[in-house]
């Protein structure tokens, strides 16, 4: 399956009552396999978890932590940018240049890399002297 088309198929299943905004998330790792994630709100925490967060969750769950590509699909006027957190979570298993498509349920699409979407990103190699 395509990531576009895993995207697109998960988010349907995306549980938020609070916001009524679905997003679903997709990614490959570089062994092949495919990880998705839809959002998940919760009446304490209506800003609840993002469907990226629940994409790499799904990775680490199965064993793997590296990330070669990722797709974000939501019902939106343009595509939605994954949120602050959600930024630096890909980061942490992708790579600078590592291809983040952002989408719309009508067909729009934006390409970034993680390093456009994270310029200057805070990483391991920063507390060397720690
Ligand atoms: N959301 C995501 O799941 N991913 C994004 O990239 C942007 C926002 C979710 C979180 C919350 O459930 C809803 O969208 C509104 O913020």
């Amino acid at each position: 399956m395509s990531l576009a088309d895993a995207a697109r198929a998960v988010r349907l299943n995306a549980y938020a009552p609070y916001s009524n905004f679905k997003v679903g998330a997709a990614l490959r790792t570089p062994a092949g396999d495919v990880f998705s994630g839809c959002n998940v709100e919760n009446v304490a925490y209506p800003e609840g978890t993002c469907a990226e967060a629940g994409a790499i969750a799904a990775m680490v769950a199965a064993g793997q932590t590296q990330l070669a590509e990722v797709y974000v699909i939501a019902d939106s006027p343009a595509p939605v940018p994954p949120c602050g957190g959600c930024r630096q979570k890909l980061m942490e298993f992708g790579q600078a240049d590592t291809p983040v498509t952002l989408a719309t349920t009508e067909g729009k699409e934006i390409r970034y890399t993680l390093a456009e979407l994270l310029p200057g990103a805070f990483a391991n190699e920063h507390m060397d002297k720690a």
